[in-house]
């Protein structure tokens, strides 16, 4: 049989801003359970939860604390298997986070290496190091926190944590058998609950090169370690034992019938990157070459057939991305004037230049029915079926994101992605909840409600309620074919199968239109294709 996940549509939810079952203004695992007809109307295959675990919150739930439990602002095991239940119920599939790489502070592992001191084995599940300097009082390398500042931080007997994010987050140590064990276990745990399969966070971390004298990285930009893809030999990430890691997971796995499908999070070139999906480890990876490319018809060419090729030399399929909880909003990205220094843009100063959200939204549209027919899987997430901007002006006091703190207030950070979603076009919180929201929502956000967009045939809920249905007729079609004729300059024009014709134009002017039943649109057409829009077309091929 077919594995499910090879042309599967999965719909992220975070689940802190899905949907708010008991007014304290927080998102919780009930909620989306009660919105779960959404997703099912919307016609996705499946759903990946970001953390729901007990976390202090440190970095939106990305810093665990238990690893077998929801924590209780979002509800409990019992509202676990319910979602499971009301997602299966619907043929909807569940994967879940797993975040390997770090645990939170108050994980008791945690806690249990700080009473016992170095030199213990609480300890060396993490990475205690003692300082440089005369007193050890500087830290063990110039290693960089990837949310800004140094990536030590010192404890009251003087020894130092390596914490590859925020403080809050201390690494593990993968060379520590227990830690190895733990992993396994809690795989067993979920897939023993019915979870689909796993994402796993940041995943080509968790072992690294610790090797006494550590080796300190180039720095760039004034404090930034240097790129990972500039460096084969990065003591940090994308180590060759860390391949040993997901071997090891797909034994694991395999002990369950049918084995929950994994997808990592892997921010490496594509060479590097494909070798987390060769065929005994993990089933896929996001493909976040296309996510990074402008909207510009060749890079497109190019970034899809790279990446088709990639994947087909391992085995697996290509996934497309366009939106994460980790990125601005693509419908804000794409309505940028060209050259705009995205980092600059989310300053706290920023919103300089102001996106075109009309010119945005339109590309947006036209970029998910390119993500949506191209072969392999795609991952939404969500918000961006209902075409929502980035929020760029939330106040500062509101801000969670631990990079807006250790920026030194320099950088907003993610959290413009992670305002709840408004369910109707007014009341409290938009039909969040019956509270507040936890990050502000903007005036108005009720205009991108799910409730002001389901009757309206042009919403961009309806195009993706539209496209998920029509992606049926061709999505079983392993191969993609270039149009001879019509693929060329600014316009994308390749076939799934022998009828159905998809064009893409990233120009902004019109072009003509073959003939052929219209299945989907982005946008109106009059016998020909407007600039930044796209079509599906039925149609046969000569
Ligand atoms: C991943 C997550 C991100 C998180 C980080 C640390 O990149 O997507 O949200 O901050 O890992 O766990």
């Amino acid at each position: 049989m077919q594995q499910w996940w090879r042309d599967a549509v999965l719909y992220q939810v975070y689940p802190r801003s899905f949907a708010d079952s008991d007014g304290d203004g927080v998102g919780d695992l009930p909620g989306i359970t009660a919105r779960m007809d959404h997703i099912r109307d919307l016609g996705a295959d499946g759903i990946w939860l970001t953390p729901f675990h007990p976390s202090p919150w440190a970095d939106g739930g990305y810093d665990v604390a238990d690893f077998r439990d929801v924590d209780p602002l979002l509800g409990n095991l019992d509202d676990f298997d319910a979602l499971v239940g009301s997602a299966h119920e619907r043929g909807l599939r569940v994967v879940i986070d797993i975040v390997p790489n770090h645990t939170s502070e108050a994980h008791p592992w945690f806690r249990a290496a700080l009473a016992a001191g170095p030199g213990s084995p609480e300890r060396d599940r993490y990475v205690f190091r003692d300082g440089r300097g005369t007193n050890g009082d500087l830290p063990p390398s110039n290693w960089r926190s990837t949310f800004g500042g140094p990536a030590w931080t010192r404890v009251p007997d003087g020894q130092w944590y390596l914490h590859f994010f925020a403080p809050e987050q201390p690494d593990l140590n993968w060379n520590d058998p227990g830690v190895r064990d733990e992993f396994r276990d809690i795989l067993r745990f979920w897939s023993r609950r019915g979870v689909d399969g796993f994402r796993i966070d940041v995943a080509y971390g968790l072992v690294k090169d610790l090797d006494d004298p550590l080796r300190d990285l180039v720095l760039v930009d004034g404090g930034r370690n240097e790129d990972i893809a500039a460096n084969p030999d990065h003591p940090l990430m994308d180590r060759p034992g860390v391949h040993e890691v997901y071997r090891d997971w797909r034994r694991v796995l395999a002990e369950f019938d049918p084995p929950p499908t994994t997808v990592g999070e892997v921010w490496l070139p594509a060479e590097r990157r494909i070798r987390y999906t060769r065929p005994d480890e993990l089933d896929q990876t996001f493909n976040f070459d296309f996510l990074l490319t402008p909207w510009d018809a060749d890079a497109y060419r190019r970034v899809i057939d790279a990446s088709i090729a990639d994947a087909a030399a391992v085995g697996t399929v290509p996934t497309w991305v366009t939106n994460n909880h980790d990125l601005v909003r693509r419908v804000s990205l794409l309505g940028l004037p060209p050259g705009t220094d995205l980092r600059a843009w989310l300053l706290a100063d920023g919103r300089d230049p102001l996106p075109d959200l009309d010119l945005g939204a339109r590309r947006a549209r036209a970029l998910a029915l390119l993500a949506l027919a191209l072969p392999g899987s795609a991952y939404l997430y969500q918000g961006e079926e209902l075409g929502l901007p980035e929020v760029a002006d939330l106040p500062p006091d509101a801000l969670e994101d631990p990079r807006w703190r250790r920026s030194g207030h320099t950088d907003k950070g993610r959290d413009g992605a992670r305002v709840p979603l408004p369910w109707t076009p007014d009341g409290p919180s938009y039909g969040f909840g019956e509270g507040g929201s936890w990050l502000p929502q903007p005036e108005g956000w009720g205009r991108w409600s799910v409730e002001a967009q389901q009757g309206d045939p042009d919403s961009t809920l309806s195009l993706y309620r539209r496209a998920l249905a029509r992606r049926g007729d061709f999505a079983a079609e392993p191969a993609l074919a270039w149009d001879p004729d019509l693929n060329r300059g600014a316009v994308l024009a390749f076939w799934r199968g022998p009828e159905a014709l998809v064009l893409v134009n990233t120009g902004p002017d019109p072009v003509d239109l073959p003939r052929g039943e219209v299945m989907v649109a982005s946008t109106g057409l009059d016998r020909a294709l407007p600039g930044d829009g796209a079509v599906w077309l039925r149609r046969p091929r000569a």
